[in-house]
């Protein structure tokens, strides 16, 4: 060995380690094969969920797989390119920053990297996140091509390519994976999403409901206002100003199936009056297949397209 490294010197070296290494690491990643599936009973209703569920157990196992195989020296490293742009420094340009985690030692979710990219690497990376459970919208980013919530997102333990992780698309970047929201926020707002009735409750203390009008509500309320669908929608990039987006116009639809509600005809018609608002959406569906929360935005607008104003 002496005498190759004499010939090679040491980065010629320290390549053939690198490769005698990569190849245990392939021969681990070889021998692993997967046999136990899981259900996710409780997830039954959850398309999106119980699929991120599965691919997290599966992922978790095969880094449990390797992490007992492989000497403790040897830390499973993946590879995260993040974007990054400080307004701070306007003259330079976004680019991609490389970090690398050690999966053995990190959560399942791809918002467990970042947090300990900030942690120990690089506390200059900035992101929004919040509940770490899908329930507050905020850690919406683009992960490998597809928006989505990062905290729901199981890390591909596929080492041998990296995750590339980018700010939710068509948006003005505040700093690195934070974008603009105030547009989004303000299209929300234009919906009038809170119940708006012409009298008080019957029994003077709240508006009732019954089951089946309630149930009515399910596909719709559970919206965390993530944004994943508006920015993955073609019809919002080109007219984010005039289209609603499938956001808001999903919380539009939910106010207007609400049976409490007495507003329904009049929110129906704000929305149909400028043609912009609702008509903008060409059914491309998009917005459907990007909701971590497996609403159907595309379904709501398709609705209230259909539906008449009937005063
Ligand atoms: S279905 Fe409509 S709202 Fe959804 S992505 Fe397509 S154009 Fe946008
Ligand atoms: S409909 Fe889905 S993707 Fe769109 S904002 Fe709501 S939760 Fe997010
Ligand atoms: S941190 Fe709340 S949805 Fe991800």
């Amino acid at each position: 060995m002496w005498k190759r490294w004499i010939i090679i010197g040491n980065e010629g070296l320290k390549r053939v380690v690198g490769r005698v290494v990569q190849k245990g690491i392939n021969k681990y990643k070889r021998g692993y094969s997967s046999t136990k599936r899981e259900d996710f009973p409780t997830l039954k209703d959850h398309p999106a969920a119980k699929a991120n569920a599965a691919e997290a157990v599966e992922s978790q196992r095969r880094v449990q797989h390797f992490t007992a195989a492989a000497p403790k020296t040897r830390p499973l490293m993946k590879e995260f390119q993040v974007y990054r742009w400080n307004p701070n420094l306007p003259y330079k340009k976004p680019f991609l920053q490389s970090y690398f985690v050690d999966l053995s030692t990190c959560g399942p979710m791809v918002l467990d990297a970042l947090q300990k990219i900030k942690a120990e690497d690089d506390s200059s990376l900035s992101y929004r996140r919040s509940c770490r459970e899908g329930i507050c919208g905020s850690c919406s980013m683009n992960i490998d091509g597809l928006n989505t919530v990062a905290c729901l997102k199981p890390i591909d333990s596929d080492t041998s390519k990296p995750t590339t992780i980018t700010p939710l698309p068509h948006m003005f970047v505040i700093k690195d994976l934070v974008v603009d929201l105030t547009n989004f926020y303000n299209q929300y707002k234009s919906i009038e999403p809170w119940l708006k009735t012409k009298k008080g409750p019957e029994d003077g203390r709240e508006y009732r409901q019954s089951p089946e009008d309630r149930k009515k509500l399910d596909g719709l309320y559970e919206c965390i206002l993530c944004a994943c669908c508006t920015t993955s929608c073609p019809a919002y990039w080109w007219n984010p100003e005039a289209y609603l987006g499938p956001a808001a116009l999903i919380n539009a639809y939910r106010w207007i199936s609400d049976s409490r509600d007495d507003y329904s005809e009049e929110r129906l018609e704000a929305l149909k009056q400028d043609e912009d608002k609702l008509y903008r959406c060409r059914m491309v569906k998009n917005c459907t297949a990007a909701c971590p929360k497996s609403l159907d935005p595309a379904s709501a607008i398709d609705e209230m397209k259909a539906r008449r104003v009937s005063k």
